[in-house]
């Protein structure tokens, strides 16, 4: 079950947390200079991402408190955001996406950065769909990280070619691949069974079988009829043919060591965002050598961004607000940028750096985040938190799980699911 389920909803605790705050302002314990920040970055090569930002600020001359709490996609990261922001208590900055951003600036806890901002001209060094997601009511209260594109496949080139097999560029392609793969003695597909990893390939599979305008009216507008029309269930009855490619062991596993299995030579390929670049990276291993990536077969015309942001919690401490502020500072800064992204599989939240030293993928990632955003393909990936609000997104999360491990349920069943779940949680 969906954790955020078990969970009051952010508005719905609102008085809640306004009362922490008063207290928060005046029990605060950290001390001048130190930065406590909660993120998710637990696998190998975002681990080595975070060492980037930690290293840094300390040689500023301040004490970094790592939050790190496990669990792909930050379900279980929010989770415990809730629980110390209600006890009074959050940390000085916090890994926030999207919508989300705007749910914590309503409840009038987060920090104002436009002093950094104006003074790193954030304006101007940012794209517009980047800086907007880190404004509240006007004012900056975030800093960006990064810009991932979620719709990546990955693959190990030895093993397609050991199977006679290419990277798939269709899904027709990839659905034909799996038979020549399983009898090389391959798992076609490398994927791990949690619910925002099922998320992450379903949309996929949305604006391959639909395309990006039809995904933009149901996993971002929350149209009811884009929702629950044909071409969802089209979608629907598609994804669920991807178990076909994958092994029986799937339930529960992390998506970095279903990115191991590619590495390893068991799995062929897996779809995820390109955080998976990082464990390549941290394997030590050369894109386009020794692994593949491509756009998610039939997706070439999208890139569905996710974009890493920090957001600064209110803080009545001096030396506290000035840590934030550097920190903010840093994270925009070429050095940070380039380091951390490269570790991260990413690319850089702002584009004017020189992209020489990144790999192939991330370089096609940047070139094609330019082409689409110019096509009118370039779509907020609904799985990471940032086409909708959390509590529709935990709805959605839901029902696509629930019918992806439910070899009883119809596509029309889950289809009509999302169109009232998407409504009762709006
Ligand atoms: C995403 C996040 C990435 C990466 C991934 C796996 O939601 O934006 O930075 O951490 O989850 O945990």
């Amino acid at each position: 079950m969906h954790v955020s389920k078990r969970l009051p909803s952010l508005r719905k605790t609102a008085l809640a947390l306004a009362t922490g705050l008063a207290a928060s302002l005046t029990l605060s314990s950290a001390q001048a200079g130190d930065v406590e920040v909660l993120h998710w970055w637990t696998s190998g090569g975002e681990a080595r991402a975070a060492n980037v930002l930690k290293e840094l600020m300390e040689a500023e001359g301040h004490n970094w408190e790592d939050f790190a709490v496990a669990g792909g996609g930050g379900e279980t990261a929010m989770t415990v955001l809730k629980s110390r922001a209600m006890s009074g208590n959050p940390p000085s900055a916090a890994q926030i996406k999207g919508p989300e951003i705007q749910e914590w600036g309503e409840l009038g806890l987060l920090g104002n950065l436009d002093g950094v901002a104006e003074a790193q001209q954030w304006e101007t060094l940012l794209p517009e769909t980047v800086a907007e997601v880190m404004r509240h009511d006007g004012h900056y209260v975030a800093v960006p990280v990064n810009v991932h594109r979620v719709n990546w496949l990955w693959a190990n080139p030895e093993v397609l070619d050991d199977a006679g097999v290419e990277m798939p560029t269709t899904l027709d392609e990839l659905f034909a691949a799996a038979e020549p793969l399983r009898e090389a003695g391959y798992i076609p597909l490398a994927h791990g069974g949690q619910a925002w990893q099922d998320a992450t390939i379903f949309e996929d599979i949305v604006l391959a079988t639909a395309g990006t305008d039809y995904y933009r009216r149901a996993l971002v507008d929350l149209d009811p009829e884009a929702l629950g029309g044909e071409p969802m269930i089209e979608a629907l009855s598609t994804f669920k043919r991807l178990r076909t490619l994958m092994d029986d062991d799937m339930s529960g596993r992390d998506w970095n060591i279903a990115t191991s299995m590619v590495i390893e030579g068991d799995a062929a390929m897996q779809l995820m965002g390109d955080w998976a670049k990082g464990e390549f990276t941290a394997a030590g291993l050369t894109a386009g050598e020794d692994y593949l990536c491509a756009p998610a077969p039939g997706t070439q015309d999208a890139f569905t961004f996710n974009i890493d942001s920090l957001a600064m919690f209110r803080v009545s401490d001096e030396g506290e607000r000035e840590a934030q502020e550097d920190l903010a500072r840093l994270v925009l800064e070429p050095t940070f940028q380039k380091a951390f992204n490269m570790a991260k599989g990413s690319i850089p939240a702002r584009p004017d750096l020189d992209m020489s030293e990144f790999d192939s993928c991330a370089q096609q990632s940047l070139a094609d985040f330019q082409r689409t955003a110019d096509e009118g393909g370039l779509m907020p990936s609904m799985a990471h938190g940032m086409a909708v609000r959390a509590a529709v997104q935990g709805a959605i999360f839901d029902v696509v799980t629930n019918y992806f491990n439910d070899t009883d349920m119809e596509a029309e069943e889950a289809a009509r699911r999302m169109v009232n779940t998407a409504q009762a949680a709006y």
